[in-house]
Formats: structure tokens, sequence, C-alpha cells
């Protein structure tokens, strides 16, 4: 079978995509309408005009205004369905779905309403597609951390219903030190922890979720190749990246994907994941990022595979199921 074939039809974990970051022009525009809420776009074509980045910040302006449309329990079930509708065609069997509840909160819409539109969502999708997914509750780090205590404290009720905590948001000038004292807290709580380190800001950024945050995983981790030490260190400890490489190039972190660290990554023996990210705002959902990167590096099916098996191996599931996956890695 040739790679591309492989790709599309074997079974795939998904580790980095924000829910928001799933809102398609069409279905922004429908939920404006039934909202009556104004965006200043008159068409889909201007919306997706509007999508030319030349950094994160850019893309965050969009980003926010996009989701400012979203009021109800039915808007962030829809959104979430709508890429659950995804992940059944691509043939992504688990994601660990991020959401911004400051995003929301900030507008007044509450917490429960966000949570409950993504959890029905997600229970369809278990009962229609047979699709599991955690839920990865994100703190803004333009935010405060006093903010970000809030949406802990927000969280509690439905503990239950996350897995994990993260950061993301504007990188630059806000690094991970700023959130050490709400990211201890999350830990006592039971919360798993990644963060978003390294895309924008510098390796320091990446030490410092790794020995301040206590992290499980990193969220892009693009800068870790300037720091020798920090290679090794990813290495020795298996600490997995959840690369995006049409996020990459979508907001100017690679050049072009003919350059994108990915492959390095691999030989080095880092333990690196392909993701999408941002889908609706960067072009491509995962499998178009998998073959996109395929194509530019030429990647060999042995290292599509390597892939493929970390997305399962350091996702959050069981070791049972995760065993079950890496079995129909290796088979198809
Ligand atoms: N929020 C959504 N996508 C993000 C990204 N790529 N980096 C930081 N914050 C984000
Ligand atoms: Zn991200």
């Amino acid at each position: 079978m040739d790679i591309i074939s492989y790709i599309k039809k074997v079974p795939k974990a998904e580790l980095h995509l924000h829910i928001e970051g799933t809102f398609e022009p069409e279905l922004m525009f429908e939920i404006a309408q039934r909202n009556q809420v104004k965006i200043p776009y008159n068409s889909v074509e201007e919306v997706k005009k509007a999508y030319q980045f030349n950094c994160l910040q850019d893309f965050l302006d969009i980003y926010y205004a996009g989701a400012s449309v979203l009021l109800y329990e039915q808007d962030f079930y829809d959104l979430t369905m709508a890429y659950f509708k995804h992940c059944a065609e691509e043939n992504v069997v688990h994601t660990e779905i991020m959401f911004d509840p400051q995003t929301h909160t900030k507008r007044g819409v509450s917490f429960e309403t966000v949570i409950s539109g993504i959890k029905r969502a997600q229970d369809d999708a278990a009962k229609n597609f047979g699709i599991t997914s955690y839920l990865i509750m994100s703190y803004l780090r333009h935010l405060s951390e006093e903010d970000a205590f809030e949406t802990l404290e927000q969280s509690l009720p439905y503990k239950h219903l996350i897995k994990a905590v993260g950061l993301d948001s504007s990188e630059k000038g806000n690094p991970p030190s700023k959130f050490q004292k709400v990211f201890a807290a999350s830990v006592k709580e039971g919360y798993k922890i990644v963060a978003h380190a390294g895309e924008e800001g510098p390796a320091e950024y990446v030490w410092e979720a790794l020995d301040l945050l206590k992290i499980d995983r990193i969220d892009h981790g693009n800068n870790s190749l300037t720091d020798e030490k920090l290679v090794n260190y990813l290495v020795e400890n298996k600490m997995a990246l959840t690369v995006c490489p049409l996020s990459n190039t979508a907001l100017r972190v690679v050049d072009d994907l003919k350059q994108h660290p990915i492959k390095k990554m691999l030989d080095l023996g880092i333990k690196a994941t392909v993701n999408s990210d941002d889908p609706a705002y960067f072009g491509g959902y995962i499998t178009k990022n998998y073959t996109e990167i395929i194509e530019a590096l030429s990647l060999s099916l042995e290292e599509v595979k390597t892939l493929v098996s970390n997305s399962f191996e350091y996702s959050f599931l069981d070791e049972e199921t995760k065993k079950k996956y890496l079995q129909m890695v290796h088979e198809n």
C-alpha cells in the first residue's frame, strides 16, 4: 500500500486541537445569523480572505473575534459535532480537545454552557461514531494568573469531564513561570498538564514548562531544537511534542513545509506527533497535515508509522486501549 493510502485508512489520534479553531466560516455565519450577532464580514469568501497571518497574534485576533458568536449550549454542540464528523471521515478514533473557557466566560457565557454543549457532542460522537475524546481546559496566557485561578475554580464541578489543563494564546512575553502557582494547584486537583511552548517563544520557555509547570506533553515545541541540552532531555525523558505542520506555515513559525523540523525531530529520537491545531484557519484537518508533510519531506512508511504510533503512545488513553490501537497501526 502506498503511504498516502495508508495514512488515510489507519486509525489515528489527535492530541493538539482547539475546538474554537475548528469553527468553519459557513457555520460561523449560520450561528451569527441565528444569534443575531454582527460579524465584520459580508460573505464566507470575505472571511476566508481575512485568514492571512504574519504571526500568532494576527491569527489570535481573528480567532477570538470568530468565537464571539458562540452564545448557547447548542452553539458549542454544533461546533464540536462538526469537528467529530471530520474525525469520523478521517479515521480519527481518539481526540484530546482543547477548549478556552475564558474566551467565553469573559463575554458572559457560563462555563456550564460551554462544557455542556461540548460534552453532549462527545457523548453523541462516542455513541454514533465510536470516537473517544478527552477535554483539555486551556488557560489564556495573555490574561493574569488570578484569572486562571478563577477558571480553575469554575471547572471544579465539572472535574470528572476534564482530563488535563493547558496553556495557550500569545506566547511571547507570557512565559510559563507566570502560571506556576495555578498549574501546581491544577496538578493537586488531579489534572494532567500540557502547555504550548517554543512555538514563537524561546527554548527557555520549554525548560520553564518542564521544570515549573511539570508538563506531561509539550504543544508545538519547535524551538526546542535550538538547545542541544533540551533535545537530549526530551529524548531521554520521552517527552512528546504535539507538532502542527500547517499551523506552523500559516503562522510563519516555519517558512516552508520543506524546511519543517519534524523529520529532524524523528531523526534525533524526539517523540513527535502530527496534529491540526486550528484546522478551519490553517487550511486542513489532520489527514492533510499528514499528507502535506509526507510529500514535502518525503517521509518513509516507517516514519509515518512512528508518528501515528506516537499519537496513541503519548495520548492520555489507558495502557490497554493504547495497545489495541498500536497493534492496528502496525497491522494496517
Ligand atoms: N490558540 C489557538 N491556537 C493556538 C496556537 N497555535 N498557539 C497559541 N494559542 C493558540
Ligand atoms: Zn495550539
